[in-house]
């Protein structure tokens, strides 16, 4: 696997691989690799023939106050992870070969209404710095298609709804959360969290599998059940920041009518804000 940290030499060794006749798949990350990221580069690396891969903190999608100086850099064990994982090419830039005239005036990215409400509503600016930094990614690698994490849901959504708005000829994978055994889903601010909050962590897929059950079993008092799932994440010691019951297909609010729903959350443990979620389809049996 090759790492390299200009535009130019990316898009160079992507050039290559096509003419050699191969299809590219991309899998952009922030480092701080774990099994998650290693699911999404095995998937690209079954569908196509040659996968890159990014590592990029991008400054655009943290607003102030946020982890981004703190945010984990470990690009050599990342380097081993994925190229255990089957990835070919990694694309590492600084923050000056991604935006070399800086932020300020950069073309900006939105994608309206899926951006707003959850977790656009906490973090403004992030999906659209979100958006920018994948549409400048897309242009870069030009591949046939990426794979995301479906941990990030709405950050799924508005990836595929800019990809269809902006006509880009790439497909979207969304790839199922890989979990701990305890059932908290991976993710690299996890190694934010002392013994203490981990042990708690698992409590926010806990209520999602209860909320999902619970509408199976027919409840349909949305209100009612979310305020009781969320004491039950304040008691644990969850700071609240959003738990919804939305329409999976466009995330707008579910109705007691609307059967393929995803059941999503947002909580703080001490600094660090965990984020999860749970499709629940009714038109599917258990
Ligand atoms: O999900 C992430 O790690 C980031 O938001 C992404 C998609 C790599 C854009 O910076």
């Amino acid at each position: 696997m090759n790492t390299v940290k200009t535009v130019r030499e990316l898009r160079a060794a992507v050039a290559r691989a096509r003419s050699e006749g191969k299809r590219i798949g991309f899998v952009p990350t922030m480092g701080n690799l774990h099994s998650g990221h290693a699911a999404l580069v095995a998937k690209a690396a079954q569908r196509v023939d040659f996968v890159v891969a990014s590592i990029f903190v991008n400054p655009l999608q943290f607003g102030a106050g946020e982890d981004l100086d703190k945010y984990p850099r470990t690009l050599a064990a990342d380097q081993e992870k994925l190229l255990e994982a089957g990835c070919h090419l990694l694309f590492a830039p600084s923050v000056e070969e991604m935006y070399p005239d800086g932020m300020a005036g950069q073309t900006r990215v939105s994608v309206p209404q899926l951006s707003e409400g959850l977790c656009g509503a906490s973090r403004p600016g992030h999906f659209e710095g979100v958006a920018t930094v994948v549409s400048k990614l897309f242009n870069m690698v030009q591949p046939d298609l990426a794979v995301f994490g479906q941990k990030d849901y709405q950050q799924l959504a508005v990836i595929r709804a800019l990809v269809h708005d902006l006509n880009m000829p790439i497909q979207i994978i969304g790839e199922p959360t890989v979990r701990a055994a305890d059932g908290l889903a991976l993710s690299s601010r996890n190694g934010y969290l002392s013994e203490e909050q981990r042990a708690i962590a698992p409590a926010l897929y806990r209520s999602l599998g209860q909320i999902a059950q619970a509408i199976r079993n027919g409840e349909r008092d949305y209100p009612r059940l979310l305020a009781e799932q969320q004491q039950q994440l304040e008691a644990a010691g969850l700071r609240r920041d959003y738990l919804e019951i939305r329409q999976a297909q466009n995330l707008r609010p579910a109705t007691a009518e609307d059967r393929d729903l995803v059941i999503l959350v947002a909580a703080y443990l001490g600094a660090t804000r965990l984020i999860d979620n749970l499709h629940l389809d009714l038109n599917t049996p258990a």
